[in-house]
């Protein structure tokens, strides 16, 4: 067996972990960290123990607040040009997916010697970067953990750039700092990571021990969590079980790469601008039963993580005829009952998606040819378009 396995170097779990950044600038040697995030975490006040530390410690910084859900490359470029101008030495990414995306493009793009154009792809950052903090305010993308950046190219298309010079210098992972994560984004971004997991535990290409350990801790700490942190978000173990199902297979895919749930979830945030967790959970069961005859003895694996905690599904070798139910359908019938009960939408249908953009849909998703390589079955145009008619 040969594996390489990467991983940021430091992450440092705390409740109230936020209000010690200034102890993670100075151990990094920069002195104008610039922070990169959106404004629903000011208007929650998010930041404020993280300032105060960096203003006790003396530190003065910059703020870009202006980030988007599913970053267009617009915010990329006015973010870099902001920490230019007030000649930032560092960066800091703190909110969801979105802001720690674009904190790792920033990071990058400091030292202008490469356009961001010129690094969409795999391995194509030339350049070094600035120091990199990573502060999660959602429990879901493990973007704080990859070497992976999503911004969206366009009206409608996404594009990954995904380097190891993006994973950060630290992590803080802070549970109090998700407390008040509304419940639909809790359900939506947990999913996500649940997803992760999945496909990284059933990635044909670069699946190995250390991600799959991961994998399979995660979907044991968020199945048995996830119910808990969406009603009650004042749960604070629940939302730390989260924050960390969410980190592990950050780092599990990081290495081990995800598949076609997100190759088909991507054109549904792209064109109908679906929040990322909840195109992902839209086609999770379908590409489940899709791929289950080359990964339905990986599923069978994943089972005992999943259902024995979760009060959703009881877990069950046979059906009332006695047939077995293979795995895969087991997990599709879970994705499905838990994605209601948490109040997820569970048909495109419901989100708004026109039976006439299913063809467009298929096609967007052929494009994503980083992912699909990685699915454990072969995804055709007509294999899309039929997945995404049985999510209609
Ligand atoms: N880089 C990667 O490895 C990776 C992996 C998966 C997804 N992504 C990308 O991540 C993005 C999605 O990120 P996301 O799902 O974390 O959401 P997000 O960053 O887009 O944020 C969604 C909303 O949640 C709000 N929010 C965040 N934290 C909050 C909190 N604690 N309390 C209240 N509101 C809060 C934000 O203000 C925002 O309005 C997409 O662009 C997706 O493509 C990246
Ligand atoms: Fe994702």
């Amino acid at each position: 067996m040969n594996f390489d396995f990467k991983a940021v170097p430091k992450t440092h779990f705390a409740e109230g972990g936020s209000a010690k950044l200034a102890d993670a600038v100075k151990a990094l040697g920069f002195s104008k960290p610039f922070i990169v995030t959106d404004k629903g975490i000011l208007q929650h006040n998010l930041l404020e123990p993280a300032l105060d530390s960096l203003t006790l410690a003396g530190l003065s910084c910059s703020i870009f607040s202006d980030v988007q859900a599913d970053p267009p490359e617009d915010n990329v470029i006015a973010s870099v040009e902001l920490a230019r101008q007030n000649g930032c030495d560092g960066v800091i990414g703190f909110g969801g997916g979105s802001s720690m995306d674009v904190a790792k493009l920033v990071a990058a793009l400091m030292s202008g010697d490469q356009l961001l154009q010129q690094m969409y792809g795999v391995n194509q950052i030339t350049t070094s970067r600035v120091p990199l903090i990573q502060v999660p305010t959602t429990a879901g993308t493990g973007s704080e953990a990859t070497c992976v950046s999503i911004v969206t190219t366009g009206e409608s298309s996404k594009a990954g750039v995904v380097s190891d010079v993006l994973f950060a210098d630290t992590i803080i992972l802070d549970p109090v700092l998700t407390l008040g994560l509304p419940p639909h984004i809790t359900a939506a971004t947990g999913i996500d990571a649940m997803v992760h997991a999945i496909e990284a535990f059933t990635s044909k290409r670069l699946k190995n021990p250390i991600s799959d350990m991961l994998a399979l801790k995660a979907l044991s700490l968020i199945s048995s969590s996830i119910e808990r942190a969406v009603e009650n978000g004042g749960d604070l173990n629940a939302r730390s079980n989260m924050l960390l199902g969410a980190m592990f297979p950050g780092q599990a895919f990081a290495n081990a790469p995800v598949g076609a749930v997100h190759a088909l979830a991507y054109p549904l945030g792209g064109i109908f601008h679906i929040p990322h967790g909840l195109s992902n959970s839209l086609v999770l069961p379908h590409v489940l039963r899709f791929n289950a005859p080359q990964a339905e003895h990986l599923y069978t694996q994943l089972l005992p993580a999943i259902l024995p905690t979760s009060s959703v599904v009881t877990a069950r070798s046979n059906s009332s005829n006695g047939e077995n139910i293979n795995a895969a359908e087991q997990l599709a019938e879970y994705f499905s009952t838990l994605a209601k009960q948490l109040g997820l939408e569970t048909t495109l249908r419901e989100v708004g998606v026109a039976e006439t953009a299913l063809e467009a849909l298929a096609e967007q998703s052929m494009l994503q040819e980083r992912l699909l390589i990685n699915n454990p079955r072969t995804v055709s145009y007509d294999d899309a378009l039929c997945i995404y008619q049985q999510a209609y």
